[in-house]
């Protein structure tokens, strides 16, 4: 199920649309401690996310269930720059400026990618051991609940760009991969592991997506695939969460 197929929600703002993730992730969140006794999720980086993350850090203020804090959500990150967690483009620092650091999770249940270490192969399949070892794989496959991911104007998702070898991973869960421009060194989510999820949610804002969202969206795509267009749960739901300004129509009769 490509792009297309995928349950498409539009939003009238980006205020609205952060609220109506927000609503999603707490309501998969608590499906999955009900149903399963934990809730593991994988957040998106770039900037997008940041009203996702302090509507959840103000629902959980506000008493929302779950709380964020409880001890059985799992958070990881499906990408990361080699960076420290401190750093201004740090993923993980952006979730612990905007949540972590006022709602305070076990650490066990924080799982940041070692990002600032000096082997970063090291780093990637330490963080598989612990995505394995959390989500209990036993040498399947491991399967997210839900993984969030942005949309880059050139169809990157995580830190999957196109051409890279990474997107063609077949094997292993994360990898060391670069930035195409900057040749900045990055973490990222294979697209194995993220097809195998029980969801995909794409959380995309702002006009700048439009003409790559109407790409991803049309009827048929010309040309080479792009990597957006290879997220295609196995067995998972596959959502879009777009405002208005990227799905350039109006927000849905019964939209948020
Ligand atoms: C990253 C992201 C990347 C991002 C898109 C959209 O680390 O940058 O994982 O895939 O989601 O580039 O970024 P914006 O939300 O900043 O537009």
């Amino acid at each position: 199920m490509t792009m297309r197929r995928a349950q498409l929600v539009v939003a009238r703002d980006q205020a609205t649309l952060a609220k109506a993730a927000a609503a999603e992730l707490r309501r998969r969140a608590a499906e999955a401690i009900s149903s399963r006794g934990r809730f593991t999720v994988a957040l998106a980086g770039g900037s997008t996310p940041r009203a996702l993350f302090l509507e959840l850090a103000d629902g959980h203020a506000r008493g929302a269930r779950p709380r964020l804090d409880d001890p059985r959500i799992h958070w990881f990150w499906s990408d990361e720059r080699a960076v420290a967690p401190d750093h201004p483009e740090s993923n993980f620092g952006l979730a612990w400026n905007a949540i972590f650091e006022a709602v305070r999770p076990p650490t066990a249940c924080v799982h940041r990618i070692e990002a600032e270490a000096d082997d970063l192969e090291q780093s990637a399949r330490a963080y598989e051991a612990t995505i394995e070892r959390v989500l209990e794989s036993n040498g399947m496959r491991p399967v997210f609940d839900v993984i969030w991911l942005g949309l880059g104007s050139d169809g990157h998702v995580a830190s999957l760009f196109p051409e890279s070898p990474a997107v063609f991973e077949a094997r292993r869960h994360v990898v060391v991969t670069q930035h195409p421009q900057t040749g900045a060194a990055r973490f990222t989510f294979t697209l194995p592991l993220i097809n195998a999820a029980r969801a995909v949610i794409f959380l995309v804002a702002g006009e700048g997506k439009r003409p790559v969202l109407a790409r991803l969206l049309a009827p048929e795509i010309a040309g080479e695939p792009l990597p957006a267009n290879l997220v295609q749960p196995e067995n998972g739901d596959l959502l879009c969460f777009v405002d208005a300004e990227a799905a350039g129509a109006p927000p849905d009769r019964d939209g948020p």
